[in-house]
């Protein structure tokens, strides 16, 4: 009997996965079929996938031609699965060819010709396209023009700002297909504005996004006025949007799962929070309130919204101006401590001290996909690894995309809530001496 094997993402089910389906069947008598889980198609840096896992399992089986489906969870299982289900031939499309001939040791490895004029990336892209608008003072990207190609579906159409010049330079510099500085009349063709202005304007061009219905991202903080904060979710509530602040490091899987491993005790009781930034190597050198934001957002997280008190304590260099600051946000039973270099360097490192270990995030932590543990008892390091590309805000729009796509009204990886306590913990610290 020839076992035969075959992988792919199998996302909106269509012709060509059809034939090579089909085909290598026929080349065999029991068929295999790998599809993609979705955490290995986001370690692989592919974002776009619509369909969720069992969506595509379901349409891989109905067509009658696999014998057996498994799921592709990581690099080189490949391998793994030949051995174990005793692989006599592996298919794969002409787009991989040449890809997989290290495999012909432990089988024969065919590429099929691909079916002509079809792709789940065709379809992805026949789809609905939002258009994304950016409301700036300067004419630096961010990284978000760039970090929107990663991302299907999305496309950066034009751009606003007070000055055409900046606005006029920054639209040919990043080649969008239009500029304007009438606020009104360029949010008019738009479904979802990004906000990077200064921080005096944020509120006002957030709030008359909102009430046109448009999709909101936001540079952080989006206001320092908890109750202006609170309006304007609420006005993201009754337009049916979401507004979402420019908080990358919630959207990185390095974070997500260091939060779900410290709330499910990896270290026991969590006891203190210490994060530590240098202001020049925020993102090449953010203000103190967008740095402090990313920090205190890590707070949040790891120990939530029921904080006691918040102090600081800041030195200033001799021409009056801080140049180092130490924030405590006391809880009831813990401390988180943000030590920011405003001008001098302190070492970047996240740290998660435990009553039974210590969960280390070395280096630039709001921006990783690594961290390590030491838990008591054990002997050595447990580390984590995860794939991580870009500045983090491809992460965040793919989010944002399928909150669009589900009709989301709120944002489940920052709660409306958790911004609010971020917004009165800046304030008071924003009245620093
Ligand atoms: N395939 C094919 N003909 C096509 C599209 C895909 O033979 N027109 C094959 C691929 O070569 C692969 C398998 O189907 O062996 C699964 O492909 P997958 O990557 O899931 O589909 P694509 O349409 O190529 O997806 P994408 O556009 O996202 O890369």
């Amino acid at each position: 009997m020839k076992r035969v094997i075959t992988y792919g993402t199998f996302d909106l089910f269509h012709q060509g996965h059809y034939n090579i389906l089909k085909r290598a069947r026929e080349l065999g008598d029991y068929l295999i079929v790998g599809v993609t889980s979705e955490s290995y198609d986001i370690e692989r840096g592919k974002l776009n996938v619509q369909d969720s896992l069992l969506k595509r399992i379901e349409n891989v089986r109905k067509t009658g031609f696999a014998d057996e489906i498994i799921v592709e969870e990581y690099q080189g299982q490949k391998l793994s699965d030949i051995t174990k289900y005793n692989i006599d031939l592996l298919v794969v499309g002409s787009d991989w060819r040449g890809k997989f001939d290290y495999l012909k040791n432990y089988c024969q490895v065919v590429y099929l010709e691909r079916t002509k004029n079809i792709s789940s990336t065709k379809l992805r892209s026949e789809g609905t396209i939002f258009s994304v608008g950016i409301v700036t003072d300067d004419t630096e990207d961010n990284g978000m023009v760039m970090e929107s190609k990663f991302v299907s579906g999305l496309h950066v159409e034009s751009v606003y700002s007070e000055d055409i010049f900046v606005a006029r330079e920054f639209c040919d510099r990043y080649e969008l297909d239009s500029y304007g500085t009438d606020y009104e009349r360029f949010l008019g063709g738009l479904d979802i504005i990004y906000i990077k202005s200064a921080q005096k304007n944020r509120t006002d061009y957030i709030r008359r996004a909102l009430e046109r219905g448009k999709y909101v991202i936001s540079d952080t903080p989006m206001t320092l006025n908890p109750e202006e904060m609170e309006e304007l979710f609420a006005l993201a509530r009754e337009h049916r949007v979401v507004l979402v602040e420019k908080l990358t490091l919630v959207y990185l899987r390095a974070f997500t799962q260091l939060v779900w491993l410290t709330h499910g005790a990896l270290v026991g009781d969590v006891v203190a929070v210490k994060c530590a930034v240098s202001q020049d190597d925020f993102e090449g050198g953010k203000n103190f309130n967008e740095t402090v934001s990313q920090a205190l957002c890590a707070c949040i997280k790891l120990l939530g919204k029921d904080y006691l008190e918040v102090n600081t304590n800041a030195v200033k260099g001799s021409d009056g101006e801080f140049i180092y600051d130490m924030i405590t946000v006391k809880y009831p039973r813990a401390l988180a401590t943000i030590e920011i270099g405003t001008t001098v360097d302190v070492e970047n490192e996240l740290v998660i001290i435990g009553s039974k270990g210590r969960i280390t995030v070395p280096n630039d932590w709001w921006n990783t996909g690594y961290f390590e543990a030491k838990v008591e008892g054990q002997e050595f390091l447990k580390r984590y690894s995860f794939n991580f590309e870009g500045n983090g805000l491809r992460y965040l729009l793919q989010e944002l995309m399928i909150m669009i796509r589900d009709r989301r009204t709120e944002c489940t990886r920052f709660f409306y809530e958790e911004s609010e306590t971020l917004a009165e913990l800046l304030k008071t610290i924003d009245q620093r001496g």
